[in-house]
């Protein structure tokens, strides 16, 4: 069993790139993903894709600049999973959740450590064409 199995993780700006390839990747390893992003006809289809393949994925709209939409996200990720054990802060900017979130023992991915944060989960990835585009194209 991974040890991502059933792990709450909430990503934000995860309807694109690497917030999307990385919610892809944890759901197919058995995590519950809550997806963010503005728009939110991209985060529909993906939470679609990843239920018609067997995973758990819920989304919401979220602007991260804005700090009630923020905890707006954060109180639905609850609301659905009871819990949320990781955050993949993709989208950048955050407002005042995070600090709270740590504090009440959630993983909290900054953007400083987005880069090792996938860099670690390529390394454990099995490698697929998806991975192998998105480790391309970001160097
Ligand atoms: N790609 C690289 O080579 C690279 C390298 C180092 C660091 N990064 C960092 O990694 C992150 C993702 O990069 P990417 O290349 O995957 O970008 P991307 O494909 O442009 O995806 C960005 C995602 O963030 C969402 N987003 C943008 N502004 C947002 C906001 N205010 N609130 C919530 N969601 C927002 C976008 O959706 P909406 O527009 O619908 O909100 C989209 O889902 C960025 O922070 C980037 O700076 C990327």
């Amino acid at each position: 069993m991974s040890g991502i199995q059933d792990k709450v993780v909430a990503i934000t700006g995860a309807s694109s790139g690497i917030g999307a390839a990385t919610a892809r990747l944890l759901a197919r390893r058995g995590a519950r993903v809550m997806l963010g992003a503005r728009g939110i006809g991209r985060l529909d289809a993906l939470a679609r894709e990843i239920t018609e393949a067997g995973g758990t994925a819920h989304y919401q709209a979220l602007d991260v600049v804005r700090p009630a939409s923020m905890q707006n996200f954060i109180d639905e990720a609850q609301a659905v999973f009871g819990r949320i054990d990781i955050l993949i802060d993709n989208a950048g900017a955050m407002a005042t959740a995070p600090a709270r979130l740590a504090d009440a023992g959630v993983t909290v991915f900054s953007p400083e450590d987005l880069a090792r944060a996938v860099g670690a989960i390529f390394e454990f990835a099995e490698v697929d064409t998806e991975m192998e585009t998105l480790a391309t194209a970001t160097g």
